[in-house]
């Protein structure tokens, strides 16, 4: 329920603000079930990793029920990609950074494997940039407890120490708990 519907609106403004177009080589890090793998317009050359295996053979079988052959799905750390620099167009970063134990280092690794003048959108909860406190309060004492998420992470620490500079910061959910983050790599 958390991970799907509830914060379903925030991946389809994401998806809209990453605009991929055909041609282009994208990388989706932190692919989970792949509740996105068919928002990916034809002709765009889709890599989507994750850590988990499980995860990984539930996106391949919705890769499958899709017919989105254009997405190839890799097991990897979002801490330590196997990508040469500059690979790729525009990385997604769905709700990943606050379930790593090194959420810059995942950062890191997003503009690293971005070329110059590239995107990279994140999509995650950030302190500061929603608009209801106390419910954020509440979900974020909620979603510690039950999944042991960081709800602390700082944007801008984040952007400085990995190199990249937000063009747009936008709050979504209902609460308005995450934020997309257009960033381009410099
Ligand atoms: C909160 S879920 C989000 C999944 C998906 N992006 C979505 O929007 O539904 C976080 C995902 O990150 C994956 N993950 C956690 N640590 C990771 C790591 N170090 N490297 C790659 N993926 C990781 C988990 O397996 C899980 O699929």
């Amino acid at each position: 329920m958390v991970y799907g519907a509830l914060l379903q609106p925030g991946r389809r403004r994401a998806m809209t603000r990453l605009a991929a177009a055909p041609g282009e080589r994208i990388l989706e890090m932190g692919v989970g079930t792949g509740l996105t793998v068919r928002r990916y317009p034809a002709g765009c050359h889709v890599t989507a990793i994750d850590v988990s295996a499980p995860m990984l053979d539930r996106a391949a079988r919705r890769r499958a029920r899709h017919q989105t052959g254009h997405l190839h799905l890799c097991r990897m750390d979002a801490m330590r990609l196997a990508f040469p620099d500059a690979t790729f167009d525009a990385v997604y970063v769905p709700y990943l950074l606050n379930v790593v134990p090194d959420p810059l280092r995942a950062a890191r690794e997003a503009a690293r494997v971005c070329r110059p003048g590239g995107r990279v959108v994140l999509l995650n909860h950030f302190d500061r940039t929603y608009e209801s406190d106390a419910s954020d309060r509440v979900i974020g004492r909620l979603a510690r407890l039950l999944s042991g998420v960081n709800w602390q992470l700082a944007l801008e620490p984040l952007l400085a120490a990995s190199g990249l500079r937000a063009v747009s910061v936008e709050p979504v959910n209902i609460p308005r708990v995450s934020a997309v983050v257009v960033c381009v790599r410099p």
